[in-house]
């Protein structure tokens, strides 16, 4: 029986072994889910926290120089924006003019970049660089995984994009990953990368692009509509070959990679593997409800983000369309929303003149500071509708930080109760508003009334529901969804489907895109129901799919306590689940052949001296194909 259920769960989980090379060079491949005592993702020193600065593109698209750039640069060094943790300027699209068709270089349109044409001397961003540096910022530049960037495709009005031949104009890093990166980085001394993939999904044979411009056809490898029409692993492994690079290049780990393919190709799994960031969605518009939407993509993964890899939910586009100067209660909420989920914190506009309204909200040092955390725990979802959401940060010294956010157009009460921050109903909680620095006092619960789109935002302290120790859906930053259980990726339909974002209602809708469904969840099922086991409801735990395997960094803590069993939401009520605890690579414990219905079992485990803790949840039995749903309630490193 039990060899049997080991082929299962490796033949169940057989795509996931081709996509974790860290399991295969293990030479695991047979049993994905075996305890390997190591954190699986690579070490970076970089983007410990989200990344913070500014980015060219919402504020000037293809039409960025280098006044433009500098301008910002200086205003977030002479505002004490830089201070507050702004510091890399990232050029986007729109810096390239060709390439050289003699030796492969990238030559700079030194028409927007003066300080790149160096006589005599082939084109150099390093005199840029070198500005930016010695006003104590980092230097961010973008480029595409294909041969042809994004605004090859869809900015064809302007005049700053790549010129020449067709072999010249492919600025991307198709064919030449080595020589760019050691080009961006070793010559010309930047330190992030933003890498986008228009080259490999818009320049198919028989578009119409293609045809009129003479790109080189690219049979796509990401359909967005379609995770059955996209090749994940081809697309995972060209990230993976310039996260490579980018090693080879920066030996002492000083660069930031930002996955930029929109939320395809399953990246919401595997993007913590690959890079620093990984977009989560397709592009911000400044409209409120886009903005719903690129949050939404982000803020149900909290497992999947940590210290060196964010989910990235877009650039901030505060200052623009609803978010402008004249919608400050839109802007203050995008800005707290994206702190919240720590999200990267990218400004957008044009900082030579920039309103001091504006200034106000990206200068919040409180709220700025929620993102910058160290503990790097991203916000949890402590109560959903698709009216009004709370959402709870732990902080690294055990207070909270909560938002309240009414995501719709009426005023509305909301009721925060201690619970939903994990504190003690019965002791005051004192709150501190990090807009207008109010505090309050309050035991069991309290209201507030939220104008129309408003977030308040509050750090809150008092005392602990579970007084010795912490839950693990409180610490996100340190766990990590080794293997998650999905076996078909599937389309996450909890986000908020806005109209097209350039405004057309023709054909037949906006439908889910943007695969993860099914992911692990803190506090809440893979499919977003209520933690729930033979009728007994949860609020805290980790919902996974079987098949999964977590791992839990521990410093200190000495037991490891759940109860454990089917989630009451699975659609597979046939199959027996083993949930088994690993300490540094060996079994500590285990629970056999459970199945839907069977009340929870407590599993503690002591983990005195433990690092590593993993969590692994196996099918024993197989006689249904549905995903077999599995809670580690009141999951908690404890003393
Ligand atoms: C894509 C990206 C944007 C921006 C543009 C540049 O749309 O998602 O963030 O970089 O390309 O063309």
């Amino acid at each position: 029986m039990m060899v049997r259920s080991l082929m299962a769960s490796a033949a169940l989980c057989g795509l996931l072994v081709l996509s974790n090379p860290a399991v295969a060079q293990s030479g695991l491949e047979l049993d994905p889910l075996a305890a390997t005592g190591r954190w699986s993702i690579p070490e970076r020193s970089q983007a410990r926290t989200p990344p913070m600065g500014w980015n060219s593109w919402n504020a000037f698209r293809t039409e960025v120089d280098e006044a433009k750039v500098l301008g910002a640069a200086r205003a977030m060094v002479d505002s004490g924006l830089s201070r507050l943790g702004y510091t890399y300027v990232n050029v986007d699209d729109g810096w390239w003019l060709k390439r050289r068709q003699a030796d492969g270089r990238l030559e700079i349109r030194t028409g927007l970049f003066p300080s790149a044409a160096i006589e005599g001397q082939d084109s150099s961003f390093r005199p840029y660089t070198d500005a930016l540096h010695a006003m104590g910022l980092k230097a961010g530049i973008y480029t595409d995984i294909g041969r042809n960037a994004c605004s090859q495709a869809y900015d064809l009005h302007s005049p700053n994009l790549p010129e020449g031949t067709t072999a010249e104009r492919e600025v991307g890093l198709h064919g030449h990953v080595d020589q760019d990166i050691g080009l961006y980085f070793g010559e010309w001394g930047f330190d992030y990368i933003k890498v986008d993939a228009c080259g490999i999904n818009v320049y198919g044979p028989d578009t119409e692009v293609v045809r009129k411009y003479a790109y080189t056809p690219v049979t796509p490898l990401i359909d967005q509509a379609a995770i059955n029409r996209t090749d994940v692993s081809a697309v995972r492994a060209l990230y993976a070959e310039v996260a490579q690079a980018l090693t080879t290049h920066n030996p002492d780990g000083d660069y930031i990679l930002a996955i930029c393919n929109w939320g395809s190709a399953d990246v919401r799994s595997w993007g913590k593997d690959v890079g620093h960031l990984w977009r989560t969605s397709g592009d911000i518009t400044p409209t409120w409800t886009r903005m719903l939407h690129n949050f939404d993509s982000a803020s149900t993964r909290a497992l999947y983000a940590k210290p060196g890899a964010w989910n990235d939910p877009d650039i901030l586009f505060i200052g623009h369309g609803d978010f402008d100067q004249n919608h400050l209660t839109e802007a203050r909420s995008h800005f707290t929303l994206w702190a919240m989920i720590n999200a990267p914190l990218l400004i957008s506009y044009d900082l030579r003149d920039a309103p001091q309204s504006l200034m106000d909200i990206w200068g919040n040092a409180d709220i700025v500071r929620l993102n910058q955390d160290p503990g790097g725990h991203q916000g949890v979802i402590a109560y959903a509708s698709d009216d009004v959401q709370i959402i709870v940060k732990t902080l690294s010294n055990g207070d909270k930080a909560v938002a309240l956010f009414n995501r719709g157009l009426a005023t509305t009460d909301v009721t925060l109760t201690a619970a939903q921050m994990k504190f003690a109903a019965d002791a005051p909680v004192q709150l501190r508003n990090l807009w207008d620095q109010t505090g309050s006092t309050f035991t069991g619960e309290t209201t507030f009334t939220l104008e129309p789109r408003q977030t308040l935002v509050f750090e809150a302290s008092g005392a602990r529901q579970l007084k010795d120790g912490v839950y693990l859906s409180e610490i996100p930053g340190q766990v990590n969804v080794a293997v998650d259980g999905v076996v078909a990726p599937e389309a996450d339909p909890v986000v908020h489907r806005m109209r097209n974002a350039w405004g057309e209602t023709r054909g037949s809708g906006e439908r889910p895109t943007y695969t993860g469904w099914g992911g692990a969840q803190a506090d809440a099922t893979p499919y977003d129901q209520a933690l729930r086991i033979a009728g007994q409801g949860f609020d805290t735990g980790i919902g996974v799919l079987a098949n999964s395997r977590l791992e839990v960094r521990n410093a200190g803590h000495t037991r490891f306590e759940a109860r454990v069993g089917v989630d009451d939401s699975t659609r597979n009520i046939k199959d027996k689940v083993r949930f088994q605890v690993y300490g540094d690579g060996e079994l500590l414990a285990e629970i056999t052949t459970m199945g839907f219905g069977e009340a929870s079992r407590l599993l503690t485990v002591d983990i005195t001296d433990v690092r590593l803790v993993e969590l692994v949840a196996r099918s024993e039995t197989m006689n249904s194909d549905l995903p077999l749903v599995v809670t580690w309630a009141d999951a908690a490193l404890r003393r």
